[in-house]
């Protein structure tokens, strides 16, 4: 199966792998792992106490191409966004901006569950309501 050029780039080139200090208040972590093969996924976001707008995103992903790519999409998408806007992105975009075939679709669901989670994560510590969320899949 071929890779499309965005997802060689993603993974040849991944934006923002790190870590962000998971202590701090203003940072969230989200961590998940695909049930279908056993990759891991972990995000962070650091997001401003004053306007709620993400400043920061780091990944590290231990899984495949895909996954990588979905990964570091996402936390060029993140940046910029406010936590309530940033809930709203939907694996089916990571799918479509990176062309991934049916059979790599979970894991753009990693990625958008890893966001989920990490803002979950920031909620949580900074006594905001926690978010439930439907399935992606
Ligand atoms: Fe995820 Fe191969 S199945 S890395
Ligand atoms: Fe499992 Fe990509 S995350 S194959």
């Amino acid at each position: 199966m071929a890779y499309s050029e965005k997802v060689l780039d993603h993974y040849n080139n991944p934006k923002n792998v790190g870590t962000l200090d998971k202590s701090k208040a203003t940072v969230g972590t989200g961590l998940v792992g695909a049930p279908e093969c056993g990759d891991v996924m972990r995000l962070q976001i650091e997001v401003d106490p004053a306007t709620r707008i993400i400043t920061d995103a780091k990944f590290k992903t231990f899984g495949c191409g895909s996954a990588i790519a979905s990964s570091s999409l996402a936390t060029e998408w993140l940046k910029g966004k406010s936590i309530d806007e940033a809930v709203q992105i939907d694996n089916m975009d990571i799918v479509e901006e990176l062309n991934l075939p049916p059979v790599k679709i979970h894991c753009s669901v990693l990625a958008e569950d890893a966001i989920k989670a990490a803002i979950n994560d920031y909620r949580q510590k900074n006594g905001l309501e926690v978010l439930q969320f439907e399935e992606s899949i």
